[in-house]
């Protein structure tokens, strides 16, 4: 009864014109009773949570309105809160269990004996928090991980600062899909210690959450678990681009060709970072940002009739695919510019040498008996 009160008296308290709605509606049963028993468990799957709650008492009876639930969820210290609308009582959700876990909800009720208008219960609210051992000083630091090639996770972190002799990091993982959450099986060690892991076969879980736990644990210390929840996709890092071809046309136009790189990167899921340098002799030249974009060619027009020039290509994840990712490294290409007396010039150079070095070494032999094998330098035989 005091529910229903308060309801009423906060539903009246918002403005005059509710007011005239609220006079209405006591005569039609308009209040809701929020939902009863909300409770958080923890499936021990590293960051979701099981929710589930039970109706409002007396619903059953209210035959000619719709019973739904605003559920909402959220970690202490975020902004927003999640919103479900739904008539199911239970949900799995996926929170940073290194923070306190919130959620609430309410009963939304609409139909004939409301007069088709929504009418919404006071919230019930329920926190959930892993006991957090440890000092925070005690978990393990610069944690990172890479999509290589869509094909494998690498993941590293170093020492917690307060991290005593002796110590044993596991790391744990669980997508949806998943019985239980698993241990990774192939660590990467550094002096005994487990400061990384690979995991392989993880194309079940491109595109969902990818729930991780690096925990520890030390003789006689308690140390503070890690949680993190990571998106493969967001963390891909392709090989770079293969088979960059760079030819010239008459027109002395660029054309520069190259095809995606192996390994399960989806082609499609691909831009490219093109770069030119024209080398102003000497000087390190600047490299010239030409293209980003889709496609595995591209045609430049050269600014500067330079002789060498050099041109670059990178790739990463496009948008269509995900929010973000990492370059590849380059894939690099230098030649030297074929106009056609430079060309000529090239091959008659070495012809004149090697044919003097031949009849001087010739000259030579003769005096010091001392042959120099065939292909050595010439000052080598001249040495003699
Ligand atoms: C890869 O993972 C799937 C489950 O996602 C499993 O059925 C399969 O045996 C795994 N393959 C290897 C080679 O580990
Ligand atoms: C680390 O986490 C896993 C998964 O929750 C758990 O099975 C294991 O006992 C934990 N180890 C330590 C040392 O806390
Ligand atoms: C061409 O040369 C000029 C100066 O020599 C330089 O500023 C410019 O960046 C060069 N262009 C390219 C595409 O390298």
């Amino acid at each position: 009864m005091s529910h229903l009160g308060m309801a009423l008296r906060r539903l009246c308290a918002l403005s005059v014109a509710l007011l005239w709605g609220c006079l209405a509606s006591t005569s039609h049963r308009k209040a809701v009773a929020p939902p009863q028993d909300l409770q958080i468990t923890d499936p021990g799957l590293l960051g979701s949570l099981d929710v589930e709650w039970k109706p409002p008492p007396n619903v059953q009876t209210v035959s000619d309105c719709t019973v739904r639930y605003k559920f909402e969820y959220r970690n202490t210290g975020d902004r927003d809160w999640k919103v479900i609308f739904t008539r199911k009582l239970k949900f799995r959700v996926g929170f940073d269990l290194s923070r306190t876990a919130e959620v609430k909800v309410q009963t939304l009720l609409e139909g004939q004996c409301t007069n088709d208008m929504e009418v919404q219960s006071d919230w019930i609210y329920a926190t959930f928090q892993v006991p957090l051992q440890g000092k925070l000083e005690s978990e393990v630091q610069n944690f990172h991980c890479i999509y290589h090639d869509w094909e494998y996770l690498k993941c590293t972190w170093q020492p917690g600062l307060l991290a005593p002799r002796g110590v044993h990091y596991g790391l744990y993982y669980w997508y949806e899909g998943l019985d239980r959450a698993a241990q990774c099986d192939d660590y990467i060690q550094d002096h005994g210690i487990n400061i990384g892991c690979m995991l392989q076969n993880l194309s079940q879980a491109e595109y969902k959450d990818l729930s991780i736990c690096v925990n520890g644990s030390a003789a006689a210390t308690l140390l503070r678990p890690l949680y993190v929840t990571l998106r493969l996709h967001n963390l891909a890092k392709p090989s770079p681009p293969k088979h960059l071809v760079v030819s010239m046309s008459a027109s002395e136009e660029l054309h520069v060709a190259w095809s995606p790189p192996g390994g399960e990167t989806p082609p499609q899921c691909l831009e490219y970072e093109v770069q030119l340098t024209e080398d102003a002799r000497g000087t390190k030249a600047a490299w010239a940002s030409v293209s980003t974009q889709m496609e595995t060619a591209l045609t430049i027009s050269r600014a500067n009739q330079s002789r060498i020039s050099c041109v670059r290509v990178r790739g990463r994840t496009n948008i269509f695919c995900a929010d973000q990712g990492f370059w590849s490294e380059w894939t690099q290409e230098c030649f030297s510019v074929s106009r056609k007396e430079d060309k000529q010039l090239f091959i008659l150079i070495p012809l004149i040498l090697s044919l003097s070095s031949s009849l001087m070494v010739f000259m030579l032999i003769g005096q010091c008996k001392k042959r120099s094998p065939a292909g050595k330098p010439l000052h080598a035989s001249v040495g003699c």
